[in-house]
């Protein structure tokens, strides 16, 4: 028998679950709670005098006590509470806490472990101010009492962030991060472990799948930087929400972060030399030399596709990075860093081929309409001058059921439109299965595992709009183009990359289509829909292309009649096919050839659009413009971007008619459209 630990509040599963665990060390538990049935002592902490009360009647039933586990916890779903429900948060979350660990103190000492459990700790509310302001007043103290108190009391926390999934809370929706919530057994062996003598104070242990413990490393800011496409827009958005889930808060900007996350891109060179260098700059500023750009940062992580390319010589270029992840291992960052904090560095952790990342389904929350949603990993499309599956590895399609009850989810809590993301989307279900035996069958008939994605998620109340990319036009069957059809919530748009316009090219690049074949693809999209937006990707400048190779691209642009289009030089990537063969387009010719492009698709985007005035768009508001914030701008079903005059009653985040007054190469200008009552 290890002694008597005091816990309070054992009426909810987490406090059920810890005094199991403690039992189960070895320890007595004595459960003081205002509610539990079997409750020792019964009290209501709000009381003024019930730390010492419940202190004194504890002592009486064990006089043992050496360990405290402040659990007790009033939940709130209010944001601004009346101030006598304030104070009453502030008596139990943080003032009783601080009273018992006192009394302890003065009484041969011992162990605390406080509980930060208040799901909504980590979420923030739309200006980025913590939701329940208590639970972080909580931390600070148990900051201010370990130092205080060191050597008579070890002071501990543990912060596992929102510890029942958001469906079982009674919290304000969208104010917490969605995903994998820890377990309240996870949670009591953190709390188990902090108690046992092998803790010491400030003692970081990492809790799988939402932790975490580490008492001022859990005040500390973190900020994620991301360059590259929305597959890392997206990873780092979950990335984020493991950050909060673990407990650690967002900074507003680099001048307040203590950990900085570079999420990087390896596309081009270009791309990786940005990641690189901004690394480079934090450890800079970590170390006092250089520009302070971020004066508190502590710890400098990079994670994502250019760690995978360069593995073990990322520290060549960055010695003193802390850590390095790849992108299928996102998942560890919230461990990683905790062991930074504790003192590791230059920790490497680059992911596998085949390695199916956890964390997936980690959401931020908060205000957002919008999500992306990933569903097939990797690509094993191999291109001749594409790294992205050298790094990305190869493909994996979350189960659909995974999906759509992510989507479900992410819907549930005011998301209006998802983006399903893949590198190569349309081969979704392709190389694993991704609909099982017993999952129900589509209604609609659906064979194919992608239309059939589309279908199930059509059903999803709430949700308004769906899209998703990239694609490849093998993909572009007629089940997909019967779902475009029958769907109103798929947006008739596709982000088709094309790369280049010449057969030789194309053959070059291993793209697996000809000229003619991408154009049946485009006018099989348009037969059925005329309007619908067809936007691409270009390289210019891959070896050996010719005047000729260059001028069937223009042509086959001006043929498919893209909406937008993105143009890129070529850049050779270390590894890939092509790398092989002699980079032969000078610089001053890509450059030439890109700006050709981009002036065609000007005017070309200027004629498409010019087609839709007088017509009536579906726009979703996505609020001020940029450039001008007395209008608004958002989205029609094609993606393009309309502006308009808002009016009284337009929130963001919700679909309004435009009728198209005029138009711009890349904008639609219109005004919000009132159908003339009808007399009839
Ligand atoms: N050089 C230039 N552009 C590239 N892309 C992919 N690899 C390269 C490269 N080595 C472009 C392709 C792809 C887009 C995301 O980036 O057009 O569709
Ligand atoms: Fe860059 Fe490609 Fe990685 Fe996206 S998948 S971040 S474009 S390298």
């Amino acid at each position: 028998m290890r002694g008597t630990v005091l816990v309070t509040g054992g009426a909810r599963r987490l406090g059920k679950a810890i005094a199991d665990a403690l039992r189960a060390c070895g320890w007595n538990v004595l459960v003081a709670s205002r509610t539990a049935p079997d409750a020792a002592v019964a009290v209501d902490l709000a009381e003024p005098d019930a730390p010492s009360n419940l202190f004194a009647a504890a002592k009486a039933v064990a006089p043992d006590i050496c360990a405290i586990v402040n659990n007790a916890a009033i939940f709130s779903q209010k944001q601004d509470l009346p101030p006598d429900e304030l104070s009453r948060l502030r008596a139990v979350n943080v003032d009783a806490p601080r009273a018992l660990t006192a009394l302890l103190a003065a009484n041969g000492g011992g162990a605390v472990v406080n509980i930060i459990d208040c799901h909504a700790l980590g979420a923030v509310r739309d200006d980025n101010t913590p939701y329940l302001k208590s639970k972080r007043d909580l931390l600070a103290a148990t900051v201010e009492d370990a130092r205080a108190l060191a050597g008579r009391v070890r002071v501990n926390a543990v912060a596992p962030g929102p510890v029942l999934p958001p469906e079982s809370c009674h919290e304000r929706a969208g104010s917490t991060p969605l995903g994998r919530h820890p377990t309240p057994q996870e949670v009591a062996d953190a709390v188990a472990y902090l108690l046992s003598a092998e803790s010491t104070t400030g003692a970081v242990i990492p809790v799988d799948g939402g932790q975490s413990l580490a008492i001022e490393q859990l005040l500390m800011k973190f900020l994620v930087h991301t360059y590259g496409c929305q597959m890392n827009v997206r990873d780092s958005e979950a990335v984020e929400a493991l950050m909060l889930a673990a407990g650690y808060e967002k900074a507003a900007g680099e001048a307040e972060a203590d950990i900085v996350i570079v999420n990087s891109c390896t596309v081009r060179d270009m791309a990786e030399r940005k990641a690189v260098g901004k690394c480079g700059n934090l450890i800079a500023a970590k170390e006092g030399r250089g520009k302070t750009v971020a004066p508190n940062v502590k710890v400098v992580g990079l994670m994502g596709c250019a760690v995978k390319r360069m593995g073990a010589d990322v520290f060549k270029s960055l010695p003193r990075l802390d850590f390095a992840v790849g992108p299928r291992r996102f998942g560890a960052i919230p461990r990683l860093v905790a062991r930074c904090l504790a003192g590791e560095t230059r920790i490497l952790e680059l992911s596998g081929d085949d390695e199916v990342p956890t964390g997936m389904d980690a959401h931020v929350g908060g205000s957002s309409f919008q999500s992306y949603v990933t569903v097939l990993l990797g690509c094993d499309n191999r291109c001749s001058y594409c790294i992205v599956p050298d790094v990305r590895g190869h493909e994996y399609s979350r189960p659909a059921r995974e999906v759509v009850a992510e989507v479900r989810a992410l819907a549930a809590h005011g998301v209006k439109e998802v983006c399903l993301l893949g590198q190569s989307v349309l081969r979704y279900g392709v190389r694993n299965a991704a609909w099982s035996a017993d999952d129900p069958p589509s209604p609609g008939g659906y064979t194919e595992a992608f239309p059939r994605l589309l279908e199930a998620l059509n059903a999803v109340d709430g949700l308004e709009r769906i899209r998703f990319t990239s694609a490849h036009p093998k993909g572009c069957t007629d089940e997909l183009v019967r779902a475009y059809r029958e769907f109103p919530k798929v947006c008739r748009h596709l982000h088709l990359p094309v790369q280049s316009g010449s057969d030789r090219v194309l053959k070059e690049m291993g793209r697996r289509y000809t000229r003619v074949e991408y154009l049946a693809a485009v006018a099989k999209l348009r037969a059925f829909d005329p309007e619908f937006a067809i936007t691409t990707d270009v390289i210019v400048g891959y070896p050996g292309e010719t005047e000729e190779d260059f001028e069937a691209t223009r042509s086959l642009m001006d043929e498919a009649g893209f909406d937008n289009a993105f143009i890129f030089k070529y850049s050779p990537r270390p590894g890939t096919r092509s790398a092989a063969l002699p980079d032969d387009v000078p610089t001053s010719e890509k450059e030439r050839r890109d700006q050709v492009l981009l002036d065609d698709q000007e005017r070309r985007g200027q004629v498409r659009n010019e087609r839709l005035v007088g017509t009536v768009r579906e726009v979703l508001a996505e609020g001020p413009s940029l450039r001008n914030s007395a209008r608004w701008s958002g989205r029609d079903g094609g993606n393009r971007i309309v502006v308009f005059e808002p009016r009284e009653g337009v929130r963001t985040g919700t679909v309004v008619k435009v009728r198209i007054t005029a138009a711009r190469p890349q904008t639609l200008i219109g005004e919000i459209y009132t159908p003339i009552p009808s007399f009839s």
